[in-house]
């Protein structure tokens, strides 16, 4: 594993490259924004220099030599080092085969008067099984089911789980969120739990008429060469776009990315709140419209 340390000579960061190329698993580049020097541990690792405000010339060094994983030591005392840090996080979210970044802190843990964040997971928006019929700002869009044309067009054996949040629902747990004085670094919010196969069930029998449905194998979703569903009347998607929208949610869909963990969901601290399930979801925006 290549691991690079930005700002590997200084104070904190060349204990990190001394303790790091003692390791024969690592391979350890020092990341600096000057030239080489003379010093007996460095020597030991690569050196590379970066140019920190020019983000896409740091993706390439990143690629170029397969970091991996990053660690910043860089000194933040300054706004100027501080961005730094910031585009060195955005040259790494761009490279490759960066996957992991540790930031530059090595201190108390800050909340006091730091950022707090959390990041809001809600599965897939159930709003789009129910366009046009239902109330959302989202843009009309196709996932595996055009229920108004009753045709299908399913990701793998149509049994991956997905969860499901309305937007509105999900728009009434963030309220809830800001009374939280504490917040995880996830929160997880999902109004129900389906697979395609239940959510083509559901609709045929409030629509009333068999489905045509089409299953993709994984070999052909793996391709890109996947089936695209009817889009919604009235939009306009290039057939290059749809079909690469569609190739890269149905690759999501069988990796199971939207079956989220059960454990800690929001849901659970505002048992008050009852979002609403995709069967009642279908009724609501078809039952009464037709298909
Ligand atoms: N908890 C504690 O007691 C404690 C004590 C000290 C430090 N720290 C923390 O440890 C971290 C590292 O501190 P340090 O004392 O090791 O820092 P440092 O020695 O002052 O600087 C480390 C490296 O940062 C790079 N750097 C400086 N300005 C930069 C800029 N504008 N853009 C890009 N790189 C820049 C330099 O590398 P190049 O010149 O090679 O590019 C420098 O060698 C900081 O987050 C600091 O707050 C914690």
């Amino acid at each position: 594993m290549i691991v690079a340390v930005a700002g590997g000579a200084g104070g904190v960061g060349k204990t990190i490259v001394e303790k790091l190329v003692q390791e024969s698993r690592f391979k350890v580049v020092v990341l600096s924004r000057s030239e080489r020097r003379q010093d007996v541990v460095l020597q030991k690792a690569q050196h590379v220099q970066l140019d920190y405000d020019d983000i896409a010339s740091m993706t390439t060094e990143l690629e170029r030599h397969n970091i991996h994983t990053i660690i910043s030591a860089i000194g933040l005392v300054s706004d100027e080092s501080s961005q730094s840090q910031l585009n060195l996080i955005e040259a790494a979210e761009k490279a490759k085969y960066t996957e992991r970044f540790i930031p530059s802190e090595y201190s108390f843990i800050q909340t006091a008067d730091s950022l707090k964040y959390t990041r809001v997971i809600p599965g897939f928006f159930m709003d789009y099984w129910g366009m046009p019929h239902v109330k959302t700002n989202l843009q009309p869009y196709t996932f595996g089911i055009n229920i108004a044309k009753g045709k299908a067009a399913i990701p793998g054996d149509g049994n991956d789980v997905i969860c499901m949040t309305y937007t509105a629902d999900m728009a009434t747990y963030m309220i809830k969120l800001l009374d939280l004085d504490e917040w995880s670094e996830f929160t997880v919010i999902v109004g129900d739990e389906v697979t395609y196969n239940q959510l083509i069930s559901m609709s045929e029998e409030i629509c009333g008429n068999p489905f045509e449905v089409h299953y993709d194998s994984l070999d052909r979703i793996n391709s890109g060469d996947v089936t695209v569903p009817p889009m919604p009347d009235g939009t306009e998607y290039a057939e290059s776009e749809t079909k690469e929208v569609t190739a890269l949610v149905s690759r999501l869909t069988v990796n199971r990315v939207f079956d989220l963990p059960k454990e800690g969901r929001l849901n659970a601290r505002f048992p008050d709140v009852q979002p609403v399930t995709m069967k009642q979801f279908l009724i609501d925006a078809w039952r009464k419209n037709g298909a």
